[in-house]
């Protein structure tokens, strides 16, 4: 049964979120989505591979969902690519290949500040290219990603409410 969006979310500190905490709260009660909190997922720094291989197999499309922490995503979702991806990527059953996945990430600083002439001297795009070759020697297909900026503790409700929009459009978009 392979008709899940597994939204797997790499948070450090969800506790003191407020943008991916207000998102996955969003996507808790949405059918046909399930949702994995990799830095929960883990015991003694290790995933279960089988564990995880399951909520796969079951899986249609992957969200990698994370926010910015040195034009990175933490540490989490690395591991998880190292311990699970390798595995499966580089075994005669590549079950991954073909799967749609999209990075979904919030950032603190503005979106003029990704771009050429900006502070960060380089757009959205670059800083996700590892994503996006790690996706391809997956097999997988790379799906446009969708970034939040400004995301700070004083965002108003608003702006709040307009983005969790844009992420339930993307995430239906998967299905
Ligand atoms: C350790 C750390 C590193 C960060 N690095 C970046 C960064 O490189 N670029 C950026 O735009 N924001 C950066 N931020 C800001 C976070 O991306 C921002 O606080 C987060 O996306 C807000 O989402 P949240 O409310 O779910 O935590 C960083 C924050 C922390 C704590």
């Amino acid at each position: 049964m392979n008709n899940q969006i597994t939204i797997l979310l790499s948070h450090p500190n969800i506790c003191n979120s407020i943008f991916n905490k207000y998102l996955v709260d969003i996507n808790r009660k949405m059918p046909n989505f399930q949702f994995r909190h990799l830095d929960k997922s883990k015991v003694n720094g290790y995933f279960d591979l089988e564990a995880e291989k399951k909520l796969l197999r079951e899986s249609k499309a992957l969200v990698w969902q994370f926010p910015i922490y040195w034009y990175n995503s933490p540490a989490s979702l690395r591991d998880w690519q190292d311990q699970i991806m390798s595995p499966i990527v580089y075994s005669a059953d590549n079950f991954l290949k073909g799967m749609p996945v999209r990075v979904v990430f919030t950032a603190g600083a503005a979106a003029e500040h990704y771009t050429h002439e900006g502070l960060n001297r380089h757009t959205v795009e670059e800083m996700l290219v590892p994503f996006e070759m790690t996706a391809n020697a997956a097999g997988m297909i790379w799906k446009k990603p969708l970034g939040f900026f400004g995301c700070s503790p004083d965002m108003p409700k608003a702006a709040l409410e307009k983005a969790a929009q844009k992420y339930k459009d993307s995430l239906l978009e998967l299905l």
